[in-house]
């Protein structure tokens, strides 16, 4: 099965998605893409975030924002400064944004210790709920670090809630330091420098991110274009 086969099979992926370590479950995980966003996305990640419901609007942002103000978040984005990456469906709708906030070392005190570099990174991901335990966010997660190393970024950091399980559950695996204390978890990861193999991983999954996008973009246009002819539906 391929996660960007069709819309209906990422609506109905926690039917689908096959029994967790199947073969099925892989080649889904294998298929997800992850493509860098642009100005261009605004509009689509502004309908991504909408669509969270209250419970994950909290246990993204840490408070369930009302609709304006998600609005002001998603006009706010500098992506200039920060890097964002989604993963899209086969109707080039936005079923998973990761945002990578860069900032100083400095503006973070907090940071200062754990770090010679100059830059950290804070790292927010959703995905939409129809497409949830198919490895999208993991996925995000390690692209997201993959940048990191490669912008000479060697801490990656991540606050959450304790509660959220899935997320500490990816933490983990990735072998984030957790530090809990009050309801709240502040995760991070310390980072390899850039490689030629991270430079290149990265590039290439650019590539073939794009490439889907655009495969889609076109099926999406001939199936369009046919369906103005008399007797195709
Ligand atoms: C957290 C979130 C991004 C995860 O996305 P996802 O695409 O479902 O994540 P993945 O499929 O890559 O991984 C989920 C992992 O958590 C595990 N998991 C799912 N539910 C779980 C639970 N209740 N308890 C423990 N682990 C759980 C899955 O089995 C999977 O682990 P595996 O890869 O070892 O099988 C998504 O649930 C979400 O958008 N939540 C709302 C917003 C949010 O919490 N954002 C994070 C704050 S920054």
């Amino acid at each position: 099965m391929n996660l960007t086969a069709t819309e209906p099979s990422v609506s109905n992926a926690g039917n689908n998605a096959g029994a967790p370590g199947s073969q099925e479950h892989q080649d889904l995980r294998a298929s997800v893409r992850v493509k860098e966003l642009s100005e261009r996305d605004r509009r689509r990640m502004l309908m991504h975030f909408l669509a969270l419901a209250d419970s994950d609007r909290l246990l993204r942002f840490g408070s369930a924002l009302p609709d304006e103000l998600i609005t002001k978040y998603v006009q706010k984005i500098d992506f200039a400064r920060d890097t964002l990456f989604g993963v899209y469906d086969n109707a080039l709708k936005l079923i998973a944004v990761g945002h990578l906030g860069f900032s100083s070392r400095d503006a973070l005190p907090m940071h200062a210790d754990v770090t010679n570099k100059e830059r950290v990174a804070e790292f927010g991901v959703s995905v939409s709920s129809s497409a949830r335990n198919m490895g999208i966010g993991t996925k995000l997660f390690e692209r997201a670090a993959t940048h990191c190393r490669n912008a000479d970024v060697d801490t990656l950091y991540m606050h959450c809630l304790s509660s959220n399980q899935t997320m500490m559950r990816i933490a983990r695996k990735a072998g984030m330091e957790i530090e809990r204390s009050h309801g709240e978890a502040d995760a991070y990861l310390k980072l390899l420098p850039a490689s030629a193999t991270s430079v290149m991983r990265e590039a290439v999954d650019e590539q073939v991110a794009q490439l889907d996008y655009t495969l889609k973009a076109n099926t999406r246009a001939a199936v369009r274009w046919l369906g103005n002819f008399p007797g195709f539906k």
